[in-house]
């Protein structure tokens, strides 16, 4: 595996998510296999689960950790090519790449959305150029469009806490938040659920469609209620609509998840990837349970790293090779 940016860059899911449960087990298995290997993690934004579960994966494999913060520590990168460079960026991104590649093996990135420009998000112009230029392997810890290791760790958790008599239910419903934010987590964890073996079903208030690149084939419903009746699994989340990019629009119902809503499926647990607004998107008492598997996400998510990183480790990938054959190809021939 050269690249870790979409489900589409990996063979099976099936198979990643057993050898994450696997290394859970036995997370010092493979102690070894990353020795003398250096991880390079970049930050574009902020993070606590990513930054922390990537390096200690890393760490249970062996690897060294260098950790770039661009957004606070680095020289304001240049993304232009032919840029005349005479204003506030310092570094264009083919040589902040590059170099980075030198002294890594492996790099992982994350790099948010604007919210502001679609066709720019969209085409993940930032991830793009870091992947061509560096050199190396690239995993994504959430680029403008998806955070494909959030999702890894989330189906991960299906898969361990699903009822084995039956196939589950899971819904994924819009929370409200005080800001815009991104459609990445929803739109990663419709690639990812859409290839598992459940009734998959999506609810959000008018206006917060996501691309049907991504829920194209899924059940969608404008009625909360309705949509969580008998659910096994309420993933809540929050995103910014997609066709008015970015905007916010009005919602006259209550979407905050509270106990009544919960009452209307069948003993369901709750998830969210975290970090969540207390009583904005999900009030307390839900989120403290023992119905509430965020603990195990974010736990999970250093085991979904580790079979990632595994991967990349024992893949005999060619510095050069060509990029493989996914979405994100295509933007980078056309770029
Ligand atoms: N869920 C998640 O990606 O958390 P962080 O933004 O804290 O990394």
């Amino acid at each position: 595996m050269k690249y870790f940016t979409t489900i589409n860059d990996i063979k099976s899911a099936e198979f990643l998510i057993s050898e994450a449960l696997k290394l859970k087990k036995n997370p010092f298995g493979f102690s070894q296999l990353g020795k003398n290997k250096t991880l390079g993690i970049i930050f574009m934004n902020p993070s606590l689960r990513t930054r922390l579960s990537t390096q200690k994966a890393a760490q249970n494999l062996g690897m060294n950790t260098v950790v770039m913060n661009f957004n606070q520590e680095g020289w304001a990168l240049e993304y232009e090519d032919g840029a005349i460079m005479n204003g506030n960026t310092v570094e264009h991104i083919k040589d902040a790449a590059a170099v980075m590649g030198t002294y890594c093996d492996i790099i992982a990135i994350r790099c948010f959305p604007s919210l502001k420009n679609k066709q720019e998000d969209y085409s993940e112009k930032i991830l793009l150029q870091f992947m061509k230029y560096c050199n190396k392997p690239v995993i994504s810890l959430e680029s403008a469009t998806l955070h494909p290791l959030q999702s890894l760790a989330d189906v991960m958790t299906i898969e361990e806490n699903k009822p084995g008599n039956k196939k589950p239910k899971v819904v994924l419903t819009w929370a409200p938040h005080i800001k815009p934010l991104p459609q990445a987590v929803a739109n990663s964890f419709c690639e990812w659920i859409k290839q598992s073996d459940v009734e998959f079903v999506i609810a959000h208030p008018e206006g917060y469609e996501l691309s049907e690149d991504f829920t194209h084939g899924v059940s969608i419903s404008n009625n909360q209620n309705e949509a969580l009746a008998k659910a096994d699994f309420v993933y809540v989340k929050n995103w910014s609509a997609f066709n008015d990019y970015g905007a916010m629009p009005e919602v006259k119902e209550n979407w905050l998840l509270n106990e009544n809503k919960m009452s209307l499926t069948n003993n369901a647990f709750l998830m969210h990837c975290l970090p969540v607004r207390r009583n904005v998107e999900v009030i307390d008492s839900l989120l403290d349970n023992n119905k509430s598997l965020i603990l195990n996400q974010a736990d999970n998510r250093v085991f979904a790293a580790q079979a990632v990183l595994k991967q990349m480790l024992e893949s005999n990938y060619n510095v050069g090779e060509q990029i493989n054959n996914t979405k994100l190809e295509i933007e980078l021939c056309n770029s």
